[in-house]
């Protein structure tokens, strides 16, 4: 099938209130139209995601998304024009027509045009804005191809064929609030989730653009409900190693000693554990260049699970550093069973 009658397929069957996976440069996103609730439902019944995780909704213009929000500030149209399409969530008062299904009754929502053509296409098909959390059950590692979809809900869902994602890990999550400041309009920016839009690109972006803001950090459970302490884990344990000197048969010995004194649960997120003894450890080897590692990174954590080892480990390189690893190192801390310091 060619890549539009996939795309004209896929819009017929969220006209028809289904969740249909949709490629994005980030990561691919499990779709449904806005104003459909049977779709809003089978998304987060489809990925078993608990009801206080809200859905970013996907949008193919600037005009779309000022008519998801009931106020689009000055900073708000210069973060978009700037960084749209592409992997930036703009979280912002929502407009009335904004389900509270899709914001779990935030008073904001979290606007994005991603930058991807199947996914513009598939938007302009439907003829209305989508709701896209990753196309990954809750808690699991996120999927960059047509193929981690289809493996992860085992061909209930149609997926739009494309190319793997070229970012690799999801989008920059911002939250933009308005303040008036001695009558000037000031705005408070809160990071609510590191990806590859970075925060000393929208602090050039703001300085340039003459706004005046500051950084808050949001620690409001309510605010920031994606801030889970684990997600994005593998099928089997993975494990950061902060220590280079230590041996493999030490590691592995208090692999089988620490691992399943884990909790079964954390935060509703089911803790990965070996299924019987740890004997073989996957490494996961990440490219120097923090880009490539950012592509890679899910599906070398989905490539190692599949192999005969019962846990991954990951030893931070030292050449590691700088804001796009910092991005990836949320992600690894988060799909980490366990750190060994
Ligand atoms: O790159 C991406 O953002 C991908 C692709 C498919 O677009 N989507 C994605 O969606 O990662 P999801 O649902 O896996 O993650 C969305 C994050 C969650 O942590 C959620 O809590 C946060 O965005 N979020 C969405 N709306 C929000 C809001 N109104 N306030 C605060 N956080 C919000
Ligand atoms: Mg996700």
């Amino acid at each position: 099938m060619s890549s539009d009658e996939q795309i004209a397929q896929a819009a017929q069957h969220i006209l028809n209130h289904e969740v249909v996976g949709m490629p994005t440069e980030t990561v691919y996103g499990l779709a449904a139209r806005i104003d459909s609730e049977l779709g809003i439902a089978k998304i987060f019944a489809t990925k078993e995601r608990p009801f206080f995780d809200p859905l970013i909704v996907h949008v193919n213009s600037i005009k779309q998304a000022q008519d998801c929000t009931r106020e689009w500030s000055a900073g708000a149209d210069v973060l978009a024009n700037h960084f749209w399409p592409g992997p930036l969530t703009l979280v912002l008062p929502k407009a009335d027509q904004i389900s509270h299904i899709i914001t779990s009754g935030l008073d904001t929502v979290g606007l994005r045009w991603p930058n991807h053509a199947c996914a513009q296409k598939l938007i302009e098909a439907v003829g209305s804005p989508l709701a896209a959390p990753s196309a990954n059950k809750f808690g699991r590692t996120s999927p960059t191809t047509a193929q981690h979809v289809r493996n992860e809900f085992k061909d209930s869902v149609f997926v739009i064929e494309s190319e793997p994602s070229k970012i690799g890990i999801e989008s920059t999550v911002l939250s933009v609030k308005t303040r008036i400041d001695n009558n000037e309009m000031q705005y408070d920016l809160s990071l609510l989730r590191k990806g590859s839009v970075l925060k000393s690109q929208i602090d050039q972006l703001m300085k340039q653009s003459n706004l005046g803001y500051r950084w808050k950090e949001s620690t409001d459970k309510k605010e920031a409900p994606g801030q889970l302490k684990h997600h994005y884990m593998p099928s089997i344990p993975l494990v950061i190693c902060q220590n280079d000197k230590i041996k493999l048969t030490e590691v592995i010995e208090l692999l089988n000693q620490k691992l399943n004194l884990l909790p079964d649960e954390v935060e509703g997120v089911k803790m990965i554990k070996p299924k019987g003894l740890v004997k073989k450890i996957e490494f996961l080897n990440l490219p120097d260049d923090a880009n490539l590692a950012a592509r890679e990174l899910y599906a070398q954590l989905r490539k190692a699970s599949q192999r005969s080892a019962q846990a991954i480990c990951y030893i931070p390189s030292k050449k590691h550093t700088g804001e796009m690893w910092d991005s990836i190192f949320d992600r690894l801390y988060k799909a980490a069973s366990l750190v060994l310091s």
